[in-house]
């Protein structure tokens, strides 16, 4: 055992609390921002203005073409997800409505919904099958002629299960009822076409697939969403400066304040990397990398692997119980301190998720990957946790 194990290995499986490495060249696009550029948007007029002003602009076009979005004006840069779906979720529910979501939300959508209990706002859970995807037919009988929104994660970030937005889409349509999408694990993990998939808010943090900053959020809004979104933050916007209301035309309805400048450079950058790589090359090698490490955990005696096995419903997210064996803590603790390997234990926020797999209290160890990853690290992550089993 050594006190120095990351100077000798760092095995980083926590993709999905945040990526890392960062897509390469972020750091010269940021350098650019604070040293040569170093002005604000939509104030003012001079060069260095409205050079940041395109790039903002660029910005919006590339995750437009990346998720289906139809117009950039309606791609609102926020301060990250949580702040994206209490947008979402604030902005968009009154006292009376309703709002159906699956079981393995995280908490970054049930403490603004419980928040909002005592509102008279209320919710449903829609039941799994047993093949670990929502059962459109008893959502079918929650709904209720108040029911305003499917607020949907796009896959779990305890087990890696995803969720079919174009089915939860076509079940939305016809019913009146908003369709919002928390994609924290998939936006730069797998495809997505709000369009398609008659999406009305799409929330994607920039930290993890994209690979981008922390502290920034996309939120892609349907133009009929937006017109009856009540903006959660209101204030400057550089725009009708001769009036206290807020404008109503977008993105300025949802953009008060100054904007994450550093941070939307460093995302232009990695998105011009993702766009050119192809997200559908990255969840191939994504979907090598799950399908060898779910393989490697068939032969480790006493694990419990909740989520389903069929590979075009998964992600890289695999959560591993081990307490038939060991304390989860304790594995985690010593993966890391002894073999250099990162992981994230406990509940992850996501409580109700943990219940419906029944590994709460105890959570699980989970391991997180990308196609940064590689074949040596998923080996390397089986064979100590064979031996810390053993
Ligand atoms: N929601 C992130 C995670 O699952 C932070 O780790």
């Amino acid at each position: 055992m050594s006190k120095n194990i990351f100077q000798q290995q760092m095995i980083y499986l926590d993709q999905a609390a945040t990526s890392r490495p960062k897509a390469s060249g972020v750091g010269e696009a940021m350098r650019s921002y604070i040293e040569d550029v170093c002005a604000n948007v939509n104030r003012s007029t001079y060069a260095p203005a409205t050079d940041a002003a395109l790039l903002v602009l660029e910005t919006r076009e590339q995750l437009c073409s990346l998720f289906g979005g139809g117009d950039p004006s309606h791609v609102v840069f926020t301060p990250g997800q949580t702040v994206s779906l209490n947008m979402v979720i604030k902005g968009a529910l009154h006292p009376g409505d309703h709002v159906l979501v699956s079981p393995l939300e995280h908490n970054g959508v049930m403490r603004p919904l419980t928040q909002l209990l005592d509102d008279g706002v209320d919710f449903d859970r829609i039941p799994l099958r047993d093949d670990d995807q929502l059962d459109f037919d008893a959502a079918a009988r929650l709904v209720r002629p108040n029911t305003r929104l499917l607020l949907l994660t796009h896959a779990s970030n305890v087990s890696g299960t995803v969720f079919p937005l174009e089915e939860a889409g076509a079940f939305c349509r016809g019913r009146d009822i908003a369709f919002a999408v928390d994609a924290a694990q998939t936006g730069g993990h797998l495809p997505i076409d709000a369009a398609c998939a008659k999406i009305d808010a799409l929330c994607v943090p920039a930290h993890k697939g994209l690979r981008g900053p922390n502290g920034v959020g996309a939120l892609l809004l349907s133009p009929e969403f937006a017109a009856t979104l009540e903006p959660l933050i209101t204030g400057g916007t550089g725009s009708d400066s001769h009036t206290e209301v807020q404008p109503d035309y977008m993105p300025d309805r949802f953009e008060s304040g100054t904007p994450n400048l550093p941070g939307i450079y460093w995302l232009h950058a990695a998105l011009a990397k993702l766009l050119e790589e192809g997200v559908a090359a990255r969840h191939e090698a994504e979907t090598a990398l799950l399908n060898r490490f779910l393989t490697g955990l068939d032969a480790i005696d006493g694990v419990y692997v909740p989520g389903t096995r069929d590979l075009t419903r998964r992600v890289g997210v695999v959560s591993v119980d081990c307490t038939k064996r060991r304390d989860n803590a304790e594995v985690a603790d010593r993966l890391a301190n002894e073999y250099g390997i990162l992981t994230r234990c406990g509940l992850h926020c996501a409580p109700n998720a943990h219940k419906t797999y029944g590994t709460f209290p105890q959570g699980t160890v989970r391991f997180s990957f990308n196609s940064t990853n590689t074949e040596e690290e998923i080996d390397a992550a089986l064979s100590a946790l064979a031996e810390l089993l053993a």
